[in-house]
């Protein structure tokens, strides 16, 4: 039996996340929720487009008007205006109109970038999210975030434009890396620390399970996952405040990110930020020494870096005062008070943040 939850998005709206095993109940969703006078472009990139689109299109092709598939290249750095300027062509050449639907087909960069598009386009058209990663399975197909890099800097262009729906084939992650996977896993990691003590530890009694990708145990991490991050961006779809506790461990893991040139993933960094910010929390005496060892512990259990070489924290301190995360000229830092609580704090000071940074910094 599939597994499904309805998100409440900005007024009266509401979408539904489905988890399946095929692409083969997403017909059921369309018929549900659109309309076979609709064109669909499918927005893909070119490591998912030839593994996926060909599938996702038989099961609807029937049932709208017309259906085609927009490829761009593969990779953080083609999240651009650019790229989004390709696809405004794409769908002016092929007269897309208002009522018709993009589908996003792949990992965080397609869904971001498909949802901005959606929300640009024509003034807004409905967009559908089918995530195939883990990463974006649970968290960047949830919450209407879309946007764009811009000149590296992250997301610094963007809308909230909610879904049509999310439908995610827990069957493709099969074919997920183990680095991939566990870039997935740092933000599943994230939602027990931020919000749920008792999911933290769930994670952490089923280490062997979610590593041999037993379909159970995956199926029920990603919901309890979605479900952390339902609650919070319905609370606060627009990030005015609580949504911001979904940034937590992304302060420092976007700016070592960046200084990474990207060659890092998303979660790599996420799980290096989390651990800045833990320690930052345990100095500040809010989390206890085996709390913090014990986060660093989940996330090397899932082969996680826990620190790193080459990089240099003055550098990173001043990459975090370029961060979206700004209010009035300061950080707005995610701390912890003690697994499953996270707090905002606009108080960290340069000098907390360094010795964060240098808690992860592995010296030759
Ligand atoms: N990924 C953070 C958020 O959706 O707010």
């Amino acid at each position: 039996m599939a597994k499904q939850m309805l998100v409440k998005g900005m007024r009266e709206d509401e979408y539904s996340i489905v988890l399946e095993f095929s692409f083969e109940k997403l017909l059921e969703q369309w018929n549900f929720l659109c309309r076979n006078n609709q064109k669909v472009c499918i927005v893909t990139d070119s490591n998912v487009g030839p593994l996926y689109s060909n599938e996702v299109s038989t099961v609807l092709k029937n049932h709208v008007k017309e259906i085609s598939v927009f490829t761009f290249p593969a990779g953080e750095e083609n999240k651009t205006l650019s790229t989004v300027e390709s696809l405004y062509t794409y769908l002016i050449t092929n007269k897309f109109e208002r009522k018709d639907v993009l589908i996003a087909l792949g990992g965080g960069v397609v869904g971001d970038l498909t949802g901005y598009t959606a929300a640009t386009y024509l003034r807004g058209i409905d967009y559908i999210q089918i995530p195939t990663t883990l990463l974006s399975q649970v968290d960047s197909s949830i919450g209407g975030k879309t946007g764009v890099d811009f000149k590296k800097y992250k997301n610094m262009v963007g809308a909230f434009h909610m879904p049509k729906f999310v439908y995610m084939n827990l069957e493709v992650l099969e074919s997920l890396d183990k680095r991939q996977f566990s870039s997935g896993m740092a933000e599943i990691i994230k939602h027990g620390l931020i919000r749920d003590p008792l999911f933290f530890q769930w994670i952490l009694s089923n280490v062997k399970n979610i590593l041999k990708r037993d379909k159970k145990t995956i199926e029920e991490m990603i919901y309890k996952s979605c479900l952390i991050k339902k609650e919070i961006v319905e609370r606060d779809p627009t990030e005015q405040g609580e949504r911001a506790l979904l940034n937590f461990g992304h302060t420092i893991g976007h700016a070592i990110e960046k200084t990474k040139n990207f060659q890092m993933l998303h979660g790599e960094c996420v799980a290096l930020g989390s651990v800045a910010a833990a320690y930052i929390s345990m100095e500040r005496k809010l989390l206890k020494k085996e709390e913090y060892e014990n986060i660093k512990y989940i996330f090397e259990s899932f082969s996680l870096p826990i620190c790193t070489r080459n990089i240099s924290p003055e550098e990173i301190v001043e990459i975090t005062k370029s961060d979206k995360k700004m209010e009035g000229g300061v950080v707005k830092f995610i701390l912890l008070e003690k697994i499953g609580k996270a707090i905002i704090d606009k108080s960290v000071k340069e000098e907390e943040m360094l010795k964060g940074m240098k808690e992860i910094l592995l010296y030759e």
